[in-house]
């Protein structure tokens, strides 16, 4: 899954978009608004910059975006009754499409002020994932993302779901590698130059158990307690890696 200069170029556009409107959505962030309300921005916002989403569509999910409320850790799908309120945190997740091409990203707001344990929580998964994004370096192998997300915040008391995971992107949403949240350092694919991974750790504060609602997509804690995600997609080279998705 090793791109072209030409490739990285439209993947890096697609990946900008997504974080430009993802950013864009977090400004709307506020009490009392509906998770639909955003959901329609996002619409308005992808049209303007002349993209499609990556979401809508796949697998029969029915929304452009994806928005996971306090205990929903991924694939919350936006609604009309979901109404954000002060001290919620609430993760959005933008995919979209330029020119064939596919960028990914996610971001944990706060709607106003939350308690403190909810402010470590998103500051742990943030640096989690700048953590992982360090070791997407040419050589490594996926396990050294992988153990170090782990451990990073497993040692600060949280514990990282199982279930979902990173992934290869560019071509199309999901590609290989694989990148899981835990593993061992010196396991599993070697990366390579030129591949493009988005990587995106989702933090339980309580246990790391997960289950899937009756609308098959929204993914919450067993426990009903907080979860926090945090997406780049970046493209590994020889040196430092580059975060694409980046305004
Ligand atoms: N960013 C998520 C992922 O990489 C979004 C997938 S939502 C889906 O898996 F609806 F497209 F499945
Ligand atoms: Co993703």
């Amino acid at each position: 899954m090793v791109k072209s200069i030409e490739e990285i170029k439209k993947i890096e556009i697609a990946c900008r978009k997504s974080k430009y409107i993802l950013m864009e959505l977090g400004k709307m962030i506020r009490p009392n608004i509906s998770t639909k309300m955003l959901e329609i921005e996002a619409e308005k916002l992808m049209k303007k910059e002349n993209v499609i989403s990556a979401f809508k569509g796949y697998r029969n999910y029915p929304a452009s975006i994806c928005i996971s409320v306090n205990e929903e850790v991924v694939h919350g799908i936006p609604s009309e009754s979901k109404i954000l309120k002060e001290g919620d945190i609430v993760s959005i997740d933008v995919g979209v499409i330029y020119e064939g091409y596919y960028g990914d990203c996610a971001y944990t707001f706060k709607v106003g002020k939350v308690e403190e344990k909810y402010e470590k929580l998103l500051e742990v998964t943030k640096t989690a994932l700048l953590k992982g994004i360090e070791k997407a370096i040419a050589g490594n192998r996926v396990g050294d993302i992988s153990s170090t997300i782990q451990r990073f915040v497993e040692s600060n008391g949280f514990s990282v779901v199982r279930e979902f995971a990173g992934h290869g992107v560019g071509r199309s949403l999901h590609e290989y590698p694989e990148i899981p949240n835990f593993g061992e350092p010196g396991k599993g694919e070697i990366l390579k130059e030129n591949m493009t991974i988005a990587i995106e750790p989702m933090v339980n504060e309580g246990s790391p158990w997960i289950k899937i609602l009756s609308d098959g997509w929204t993914v919450v804690t067993e426990d009903n307690k907080r979860s926090a995600h945090f997406e780049d997609t970046v493209w590994v080279r020889k040196g430092k890696p580059v975060i694409l998705t980046k305004i």
